[in-house]
């Protein structure tokens, strides 16, 4: 059985992402700020992850190294700031890079020897963190930033491991009804969760963005 770690998998697409994974008969381990879940399959464990306390990211790296990992679904991600501000806040900037761009890119550095040839890591990005996004405007500046790093990352991830066949990708998911999203948004969860197992499934190409099934301008 393929072993799939999903962060965030509480609820909006993390959840979504943990349920179609259950669906096609995976493991999935997934994580919460609490450590609970609505999920009670047996195929499903979750553990307590706060991605801004580096403390918390070693407590659940040690409670899964005995298992080899096939994919990081690196979902889990805040977004602080009311939709129209455009000052940059810098308390706000810190906490917001905290969880989306140092609490993700230590806890993968972290997994990066569990990871079985051939693994997928798939990095849960934004419109929002493109240079080619069309109709851009200076709002959203904390969460726009942590996602246009973590673009990079992905990208700089996607060559390091080339070597061992690891393929990485970021998904821009579009505009979804979560929490995040707000109940107005055109996209359902599921749409999501359909999308990321196709790509982790079918997707060869490392070192992209996609968006819809297909690649994407950063
Ligand atoms: N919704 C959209 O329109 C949209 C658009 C583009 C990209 N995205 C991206 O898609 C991903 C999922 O978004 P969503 O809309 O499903 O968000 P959401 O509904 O707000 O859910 C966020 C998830 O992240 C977890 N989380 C929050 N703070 C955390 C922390 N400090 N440490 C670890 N986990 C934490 C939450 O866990 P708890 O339940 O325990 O708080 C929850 O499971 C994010 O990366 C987001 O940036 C979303």
């Amino acid at each position: 059985m393929k072993n799939i770690i999903v962060t965030g998998s509480s609820r909006g697409i993390g959840l979504a992402i943990a349920q179609a994974f259950l669906a096609k008969g995976y493991k999935v381990l997934g994580t919460s700020t609490s450590g609970t879940s609505m999920l009670n399959e047996a195929n499903f464990e979750c553990f307590p992850l706060r991605l801004n306390d580096p403390e918390s990211v070693t407590t659940f790296c040690d409670a899964i190294k005995n298992y080899s990992i096939d994919g990081i679904i690196n979902n889990a991600a805040i977004l602080l700031e009311d939709w129209s501000r455009t000052e940059v806040d810098l308390q706000q900037l810190r906490q917001t890079f905290e969880v989306n761009v140092f609490g993700t890119i230590d806890l993968t550095e972290h997994l990066l020897p569990l990871l079985n040839t051939g693994s997928r890591i798939i990095n849960l990005s934004s419109g929002w963190g493109t240079f080619s996004e069309s109709g851009f405007n200076a709002m959203v500046p904390h969460y726009k930033m942590s996602k246009t790093v973590l673009n990079m990352y992905t990208k700089l991830l996607a060559k390091r491991l080339e070597s061992r066949k690891i393929v990485v990708s970021a998904v821009n998911p579009g505009w979804v009804q979560t929490d995040m999203g707000g109940g107005g948004a055109p996209v359902k969860p599921q749409e999501v969760g359909k999308q990321i197992i196709n790509l982790f499934e079918k997707n060869t190409k490392s070192g992209h963005l996609w968006y819809n099934g297909k690649i994407s301008e950063w």
